[in-house]
């Protein structure tokens, strides 16, 4: 078996949040992540919901290597990366690129959008400058953007045209993972849609694996092949995305999928978040012997494996 393009193992950030206390100030931890483990296989997409504050966009940055995790472990293509220095880490930074939400403000206003394009090459020091000129007129060409793009500026373009420049940007290298994080969010409904096709094309293309971070539980559900549900820094499920949205067994993936707006009145479900509360008291309760994977009895939540490919946090009863 290969090794998934990107893999997290026990994935912890702990941030140090100050406690009040004017002339002597103490800190506390808030952690932000913890134990994440998930896997993008290879010619993947991996789509991570979970509300605000769950710790999605903190779990996307480790897995770049662009924040450092309190403890675990990133693997790209079996590799551990978790622990590289700078001067080590630079080769498998060509592997890994990401798509932010707002990536027009990474964006260099006083650079031709070629420039811009081009830019990783140059950093990486690969082809010769015309070639990477040519290399990135050819890469608006693929995001659909005319050539003679590459002599404007970003200020010239509109959102949806930005974020083409940032996907072709991100893509020059031919990087083997990406992280996507609500890179459509900003944009209206058309716009957003262009972008979704436009990523999926290049994904198939590419073979690229992809985490695509998002709120937009449709577009999540067309586009990717597995889910993975955080919840207050932790996964509490992930699954195919069909049972994700058919077959969810935890009350907080419910709840989020309650949340989703509807468009025909009598398809209208309940769609008040759970309180934190209630989602406690609805963990499931499993017992050891129903479960595809062996797990210990405990009171205490632990993700478990109910199929194969589907696993959920859940107190084991024996
Ligand atoms: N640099 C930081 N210092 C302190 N706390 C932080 C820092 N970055 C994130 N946090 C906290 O960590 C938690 C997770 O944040 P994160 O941005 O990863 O959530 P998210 O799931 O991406 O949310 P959203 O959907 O709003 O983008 C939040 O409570 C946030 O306030
Ligand atoms: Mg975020």
């Amino acid at each position: 078996m290969t090794a998934p393009a990107l893999e997290l193992r026990g994935l912890s950030k702990k941030f140090p949040i100050r406690v009040g206390g004017r002339l002597l100030p103490r800190y506390a931890e808030h952690v932000a992540v913890d134990g994440v483990s998930l896997v993008v296989p290879t010619n993947r997409i991996v789509g991570l919901v979970g509300e605000s504050g769950s710790g999605k966009t903190t779990t996307g940055l480790m897995a770049m290597r662009l924040i450092e995790p309190t403890s675990g472990q990133i693997l790209i293509d079996g590799k551990d990366i978790s622990r590289l220095g700078h001067a080590e880490l630079k080769p498998f930074r060509r592997q890994m690129q990401v798509v932010f939400q707002d990536s027009y403000s990474a964006l260099d206003p006083m650079m031709t959008l070629a420039q811009i394009v081009a830019e990783p090459l140059h950093i990486h020091g690969l082809m010769t400058a015309r070639a990477q000129t040519e290399a990135a007129l050819g890469w608006l060409e693929r995001v659909g953007l005319d050539r003679s793009y590459g002599q404007r500026y970003p200020h010239e373009l509109s959102g949806g045209q930005r974020q083409r420049v940032a996907i072709a940007r991100a893509l020059i290298l031919r990087p083997s993972v990406l992280v996507a994080d609500e890179p459509t969010s900003a944009l209206d409904v058309s716009v957003k849609a262009q972008i979704i096709n436009l990523l999926q094309d290049l994904q198939e293309e590419m073979g690229l694996s992809i985490l695509f971070i998002s709120h937009d539980l449709s577009v999540v559900r067309s586009l990717t092949d597995t889910v993975v549900v955080m919840h207050r820094g932790r996964v509490v499920e992930q699954a195919p995305t069909e049972a994700i949205f058919l077959e969810s067994r935890h009350p907080y993936t419910r709840s989020l999928l309650d949340a989703i707006p509807v468009l025909h009145p009598r398809d209208r479900r309940r769609r008040t978040f759970q309180s934190a509360e209630t989602i406690a008291t609805g963990i499931p309760r499993l017992s050891a012997r129903d479960l595809a994977a062996p797990a210990m009895p405990s009171a205490t939540p632990q993700l478990v494996t109910v199929t194969p490919d589907h696993r959920v946090e859940a107190i084991v009863t024996a």
